[in-house]
């Protein structure tokens, strides 16, 4: 059975066969055209624009195309008319009824009826990642919430996720941690705030380090004993594990993150000799200067070190000994990187060892751009950093100050947690809402904005939306305006109907696109359709039938909205 019930599919899945039927002696393949969305002020609800590329095979004119394929054609149910218009288009428009069906199926259904394509496919989601000892900063912060919509759709389309937070909890820089927190450790400071102090002596002892060879043997010493399994080591490197996560998990639990399994990189120590081994016997691996390296000219790639000359392994045997693992005990169809751009080479490096190792599971990698201030990037050393924690805070104090003046009757702890949701909301749709892979420039107005585009505008929209049908059952009691059916007695109805049915192929377009921007875009889009609907007809002075279709529909974009922001990890309050 075809799970995939998108409007946009059905009328896919139509019109080639219609091609391929109107043109059945030609030889060609029409599997790959497409139907596209029309936008506002376009003709149709939906438009089939293949005529023109196929101008040439076919040996015809785009407009004949086009005729010939909706002249004499039987209509299936879904479809009102066709037209040819311009140079060779084909306008779809959507028969009512059939739209007013498809509807009523979403609004029986809790989540909107999107298709569960995914049912019976497994996908692992690589996500958020933070280094231990490191403190969160607003750059990690688009790992975090890309990856956890990626993992929200995906789940809502069906899909087996297995979200996993590949912590960096591995690697050189615990022997200068170590050195750094044995010689300059504050004990107060580490009570207080103790990742910052955690970074604070790393960044004491690696400047060290640079300066004093003397300094740096002993880091290389420290990290050969924790290696090696020092009992003393190995018990203060768990604590810098322990301390991180804390305050990790202080993050994902206000941002609403949550993991499957929080597998640090150590979690693979124990196979990376084997993968090794496994490169090895391939002919993969070879010996160049006393590393173990796999070239990959042919794939004009950068030469992959998978051990070092010291006997170290590297990140990317990590993380081939990953996927091996991850395949071995899941068994996915796809694994989803989330990082920033500039792990790409990394990312393509161990693909293709992966794929020559003979493993063919699809590995994508999601990269998103830099997050940067006016002023340049982010780093440590300058200072500029602003923690996450802050930013939530800053967010939630700020959606305070105008929560309290907009719902002043309200008591001060409910008010807060409207105001938690918002700052929270406003500041995952500020960086939800652009394309991922643009840097974001970083700026309190902007990640905090109130209105315009933004989380809080729609959840604004949510809260006015959902208020109709509280004002129709205090004037109209007694009546059950979801038993009415619903009409489009207006052009603007049948406008915002149409956006409705988008929902689920919009979530689809996000899902396979890795773009959450695609569902804010849209909800954007149908919150503003929503508000020209509400400016122009009534609602409660409309006659009885039209009133209740009103209301239901109503009630279906809120639906929507609220699905849609859920999507987005973003809270819908009843009021604001
Ligand atoms: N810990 C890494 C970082 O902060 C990201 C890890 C991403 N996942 C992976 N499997 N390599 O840069």
């Amino acid at each position: 059975m075809d799970k995939n019930t998108t409007v946009v599919n059905i009328l896919t899945g139509w019109i080639r066969s219609v091609f391929a039927d109107t043109f059945n002696d030609s030889g060609i393949d029409f599997s790959n055209i497409n139907v596209a969305m029309v936008g506002t002020h376009g003709f149709g609800d939906y438009q089939c624009n293949e005529a023109m590329p196929l101008a040439k095979k076919l040996g015809k004119s785009p407009r004949d195309i086009a005729q010939a394929v909706v002249d004499d054609l039987e209509l299936p149910e879904f479809i009102e008319k066709l037209e040819v218009a311009g140079p060779g288009f084909i306008n779809i428009y959507i028969k009512d009824e059939w739209l007013v069906s498809y509807l009523e199926r979403m609004s029986a259904d809790s989540f909107c009826a999107v298709s569960e394509v995914g049912i019976g496919r497994t996908i692992v989601v690589d996500y958020s990642s933070p280094n231990v000892a490191k403190p969160m900063h607003i750059g990690h912060i688009r790992s975090t919430i890309i990856g956890n919509t990626i993992d929200r759709v995906y789940r809502a389309l069906g899909y087996n996720v297995i979200a996993d937070n590949h912590i960096g909890d591995w690697g050189t820089q615990f022997g200068i941690i170590m050195m750094g927190y044995r010689n300059f450790v504050d004990k107060e400071a580490l009570e207080d705030d103790p990742v910052a102090e955690l970074e604070r002596v790393y960044i004491k002892s690696y400047e060290k380090s640079r300066e004093d060879d003397n300094w740096l043997t002993q880091c290389r010493q420290e990290l050969v004993k924790l290696q090696q399994g020092d009992e003393e080591n190995i018990a203060l490197w768990k604590k810098f594990i322990d301390l991180s996560m804390g305050e990790f998990e202080h993050i994902y639990s206000r941002l609403d993150v949550k993991f499957d399994y929080v597998r640090g990189e150590s979690f693979y120590n124990d196979k990376l000799q084997p993968t090794l081994d496994a490169l090895i016997e391939k002919g993969l691996a070879v010996e160049s200067d006393g590393a173990l390296v796999v070239f990959l000219e042919e794939e004009k790639l950068p030469v992959c070190i998978v051990r070092k000359s010291d006997g170290g392994f590297n990140y990317a045997t990590t993380d081939i000994a990953t996927v091996i693992s991850r395949q071995e005990e899941f068994n996915p169809d796809t694994i989803i990187y989330v990082t920033d751009e500039r792990q790409q080479t990394h990312f393509k490096q161990f693909f293709t060892i992966c794929r020559k190792l003979g493993y063919d599971v699809d590995l994508k990698h999601v990269w998103f751009g830099l997050m940067r201030l006016p002023s340049g990037v982010f780093s440590t050393r300058e200072g500029n950093v602003i923690k996450l924690e802050r930013l939530l805070d800053e967010a939630e104090s700020r959606a305070f100050d105008i929560v309290s003046r907009s719902s002043s009757e309200l008591s001060e702890d409910v008010q807060k947690d409207i105001a938690r949701a918002v700052g929270i909301g406003a500041v995952k749709y500020a960086d939800l809402s652009q394309n991922p892979q643009s840097a974001v420039t970083f700026t309190w107005e902007k990640a905090l904005a109130l209105d315009g585009n933004s989380g809080p505008y729609l959840q604004y929209a949510y809260a006015r939306i959902a208020s109709v049908s509280d004002k129709y059952r205090e004037r109209f009691s007694d009546i059950d305006f979801n038993s009415y059916p619903l009409l489009f007695s207006e052009d603007i109805e049948r406008k915002l109907a149409i956006k409705v049915a988008r929902f689920g192929e919009t979530v689809m377009r996000a899902a396979f696109s890795y773009k959450p921007s695609v569902i804010a875009d849209y909800l954007y889009d149908l919150a503003q359709a929503y508000s020209t609907f509400y400016q122009t007809v009534p609602f409660l002075k409309a006659e009885e039938g039209v009133r209740e279709s009103r209301i239901r529909l109503c009630g279906m974009v809120a639906s929507v909205l609220r699905s849609g922001l859920q999507l987005l990890g973003i809270e819908t309050p009843d009021r604001i």
